[in-house]
């Protein structure tokens, strides 16, 4: 599969949504959180990948604004999960220039999570490879919304003109204002929303679902993915005649 793929056409920011873990592991009879422990070879897998390929970003939804409502143990485990995660990985995130940064309401996430992603953040922010992007108490609404009122606030004080409102400006308040879009979104598990994932930044993404549940998301899978997204027609509004060399 990777072999088929054309390496002047990969996609410079891949972003996922990792859903189906709960599925995975009531699947095989275990608790939730079993599919969540398993996730994280997936996780590897696809930064791997990535890495390998020349990917610049890769964003993964690993925790919603909407997660907060899952039943408590549930929430306590996946927080759990995420600080062993972040602190376990940074070795091999340096042995392989790879930048960990986050979007979303972290300060909303418990100071242990916080302090180890602030950590690991800055022991790879020299890291020039592959960024990792964690998007965790994330929603595309309450980052909008955040944007929002950023730039009234500064309309309010006089330091910025209604009339300067442009797209270009209120994407420099979203939590990606140095991150280009992603041009392809995957999806894995069958469901086909988006999920209050990235609604700004996937206005002109390609959207690819797989039935793969994510603890079983390799690296086939991403590559698979890619080669989906070489054969689309990418035509940002134009005519297909238009955008042919
Ligand atoms: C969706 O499956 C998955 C999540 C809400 C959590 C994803 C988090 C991880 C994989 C941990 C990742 C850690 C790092 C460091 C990236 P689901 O529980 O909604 O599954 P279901 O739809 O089958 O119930």
């Amino acid at each position: 599969m990777k072999d088929k793929l054309d390496h002047s056409k990969i996609p410079q920011h891949i972003a996922i949504i990792m859903d189906g873990n709960g599925r995975w592991a009531q699947k095989k009879g275990a608790m939730r959180i079993f599919g969540h422990k398993n996730a994280m070879t997936a996780v590897r897998e696809s930064i791997e990948a990535a890495a390998e390929l020349g990917v610049k970003y890769i964003t993964l939804y690993a925790f919603s604004t909407e997660n907060w409502s899952r039943p408590q143990d549930e929430i306590e485990a996946l927080m759990e999960l995420l600080v062993q995660a972040i602190k376990d990985e940074v070795p091999t995130m340096m042995k392989n220039n790879i930048r960990l940064n986050s979007i979303g309401d972290v300060q909303s996430l418990p100071s242990k999570c916080q302090q180890h992603l602030e950590w690991s953040k800055n022991e790879t922010k020299s890291n020039t490879g592959l960024t990792v992007v964690l998007a965790l108490s994330y929603s595309g609404r309450w980052e909008i919304t955040e944007a929002v009122k950023e730039i009234v606030k500064k309309v309010d004080q006089g330091t910025l003109k209604s009339e300067e409102i442009t797209p270009g400006l209120i994407g420099e308040y979203l939590n990606t204002s140095n991150i280009p879009d992603p041009e392809l979104l995957i999806r894995t598990s069958g469901e086909l929303r988006i999920s209050n994932f990235m609604l700004w930044q996937l206005a002109y993404t390609e959207l690819y679902f797989t039935e793969v549940l994510w603890p079983d998301f390799r690296k086939e899978h991403l590559h698979e993915a890619i080669l989906a997204y070489q054969r689309r027609e990418r035509r940002f509004g134009k005519t297909g005649a238009q955008i042919k060399p």
